[in-house]
């Protein structure tokens, strides 16, 4: 596989990442990356037929074409040496009083995982939630995935509670979790 032929190595230095928005001509290796990152996550946890449905489905680019540069959409992708390594997607929740945002997708391909990406990513959209007035960030992750689990409380997300998600034919577990965003998000 074509993955497989190249010789990713833990980058040593971050200093050539960039995280940008994604443009158009990004959401292939958007969903190159998503394929890749889903099997290696939830192999475990996720029935093959589901996955591969769920991602045929949810990354079809003209299915992501809406969130390009679109108001309420912060879709960011990090690209390390001019490769597309993982992407975030934040997007604004409807509330009548609140700034409510959701980050709905955080994927790094396995390979580039624990060397920061995932946190650079974030810290960006964060920056943007707070440029844009919003005071809330939700996420909701597998209740297993421990390693993201991790992560997330480490950015100071909270739990909330766990909710059932029906994925094809199987109900996933899933863990929401909130973060206050505040004016000292655009600093950090
Ligand atoms: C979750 C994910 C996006 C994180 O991206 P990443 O690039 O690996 O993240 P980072 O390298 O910035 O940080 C991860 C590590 O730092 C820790 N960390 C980062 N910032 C931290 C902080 N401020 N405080 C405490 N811990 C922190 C994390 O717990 C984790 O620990 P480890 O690498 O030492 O084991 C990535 O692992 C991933 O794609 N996982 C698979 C897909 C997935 O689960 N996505 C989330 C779906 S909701």
């Amino acid at each position: 596989m074509e993955e497989n032929l190249t010789s990713p190595s833990l980058p040593s230095s971050l200093e050539n990442l960039i995280i940008r928005l994604v443009t158009h001509a990004d959401l292939p290796n958007v969903a190159h990356v998503a394929r890749i990152t889903w099997d290696a996550t939830y192999n475990q946890t996720i029935a093959p037929e589901n996955r591969r449905e769920f991602l045929e489905r949810s990354y079809r680019p003209e299915n992501l074409a809406d969130a390009v540069n679109a108001p309420g959409h912060w879709f960011y992708v990090a690209e390390l040496n001019g490769q597309i390594v993982g992407f975030g997607h934040f997007l604004q929740r409807y509330h009548p009083t609140q700034g409510r945002a959701e980050l709905v997708r955080l994927y790094v391909l396995p390979e580039y995982q624990h060397a920061g990406i995932g946190t650079a990513m974030l810290k960006t959209g964060f920056a943007a939630l707070s440029q844009a007035g919003m005071e809330q960030c939700f996420v909701s992750v597998q209740a297993s995935n421990s390693v993201a689990r991790k992560f997330y409380e480490g950015h100071g997300f909270v739990f909330h509670q766990n909710h059932g998600q029906f994925l094809g034919t199987q109900i996933v577990i899933m863990a929401e979790y909130t973060r206050p965003i505040t004016p000292a998000d655009i600093e950090r």
